[in-house]
């Protein structure tokens, strides 16, 4: 499609944006009075407008019905969490019996590794990327120690080559077959934090399971924002936060995909509570863990509903527009914010590059070159909502549920004014 960097190509597409009608869904901030223009659903989505209804009757429940609320609630909360799993299967290409809601995602990655790092002193070696989300950091330093390895050994990132932006898959899947053997584990940013790149799932997959290795994914950035197929793909588990493009509000509950091949089986390593237990056996308050046959087994503790309650009314929208219409939307989205900032730079004499490569959902990372915090400051005093990442990196993600095509325009224009009044 052949852009346009005017406000009446822009108005045009929103016009015949299918989805358009999807922002009156969203409530947005204000700044001057304004509604903002948001580039920060890769951090925390929006609020659904619904998300509010749902939380008030739960607490209108609470308030009518006490405990009892447990099974007499108009969506009883013993199994709320139950209601989340068709439509987010959906979203992460899953099969319903795979996916589970629970705790946040550093927690139930280390659940997950649990169960998917268990090194001896043959494998025992994390592969993951360099400069992973430092939480992921974090998790596979202290997972190595707790195992009695050294993490300078143990864990092996794949570098970026010199002076490139992103990985290259051939460097990712080169690594894995040098460590080989050694290897007990692959756990990657699905969609990483830093550039927006989308990494090759399913080739490293492939590639870490053939040197028998385990595959997990971090799926922070990735879920509601590109296309995944976890299931077909055979990893074998990921974890995801809701607060991003999922739209579930900040700090919300985690979602988990288990292979199907590791359910209904009681002797892996697994760390148990009363939540994992048989649906039917749970309140039979027995001595031993009967585990429920799909990835529920890993729950630990009763759903804490007031949080799911918007995650729930947020994976209505994305069971009625579906994944595909919104990729499809994104693409358009993404592909016009990339040509104005293009157009702009060249008006402004290369001020910034930009270092996402093509394989991308939503977001777009600039390097802001000799410009800094004073045009991030300059966009968000004027109403853009960005994010700033040192040493000089603006992130920019329009989540296509809520982000128009005028959006992008208008933001070039004062991207523009910024620039300009900063030199
Ligand atoms: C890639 C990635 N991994 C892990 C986390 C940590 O999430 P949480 O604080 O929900 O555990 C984040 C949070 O933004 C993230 O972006």
């Amino acid at each position: 499609m052949e852009f346009r960097n005017t406000l009446e190509f822009s108005l045009e597409m929103d016009k015949n944006d299918a989805l358009a009608k999807y922002r009156e869904e969203f409530v947005y901030p204000k700044v001057n009075g304004k509604e903002v223009i948001y580039f920060t659903g890769n951090s925390l989505g929006l609020q659904p407008k619904r998300a509010k209804t749902f939380v008030d009757d739960i607490m209108t429940d609470w308030a009518n019905l006490g405990v009892e609320g447990h099974f007499y609630a108009d969506k009883p909360w013993w199994d709320y969490h139950e209601r989340l799993i068709p439509p987010l299967a959906k979203v992460v290409g899953a099969k319903p019996k795979e996916v589970t809601v629970m705790n946040t995602l550093s927690v139930n990655l280390h659940f997950l590794m649990v169960s998917f790092y268990t090194p001896n002193s043959k494998r025992y070696k994390i592969l993951c990327e360099e400069k992973a989300f430092p939480s992921d950091q974090y998790m596979l330093h202290s997972q190595v120690r707790y195992h009695g390895f050294d993490p300078g050994d143990a864990i092996v990132e794949v570098k970026k080559r010199a002076g490139e932006h992103y990985w290259r898959t051939e460097d990712i899947l080169a690594k894995i077959d040098e460590v080989g053997d050694e290897l007990a584990l692959v756990l990657i940013g699905g969609v990483n934090y830093y550039n927006g790149q989308v990494m090759d799932m399913e080739l490293i997959t492939k590639a870490g399971k053939k040197v028998g290795a385990k595959v997990g994914w971090d799926l922070a950035h990735a879920v509601g924002n590109v296309a995944l197929k976890l299931h077909d793909w055979n990893a074998d588990f990921a974890a995801w936060c809701s607060y991003k493009y999922m739209n579930s509000g900040p700090g919300n509950a985690s979602g988990v995909f288990i292979h199907e091949r590791y359910l209904d089986k009681k002797d892996i390593p697994r760390f148990e509570g009363w939540w994992g237990t048989k649906k039917s056996e749970r309140f039979l308050m027995k001595p031993h863990f009967e585990p429920m046959p799909n990835a529920d087994a890993w729950q630990v503790s009763n759903p804490a509903v007031l949080s799911m309650a918007p995650y729930l009314a947020s994976l209505e929208l994305f069971e009625e527009v579906g994944m595909e219409a919104l990729i499809e939307k994104q693409k358009a989205l993404t592909g016009y914010l990339e040509f104005i900032l293009k157009e702009i730079d060249t008006e402004v004499d290369s001020s910034f590059e930009i270092i996402t490569p093509q394989e991308r959902g939503c977001q777009l990372s600039v390097f802001l070159h000799g410009q800094g915090r004073a045009l991030f400051n300059f966009l968000m005093e004027n109403g853009v909502i960005v994010d700033w990442r040192e040493p000089n990196v603006i992130r920019l993600a329009p989540a296509p549920f809520y982000c128009s095509f005028e959006d992008m325009y208008r933001f070039g224009q004062l991207l523009k004014e910024g620039i300009q009044g900063k030199k």
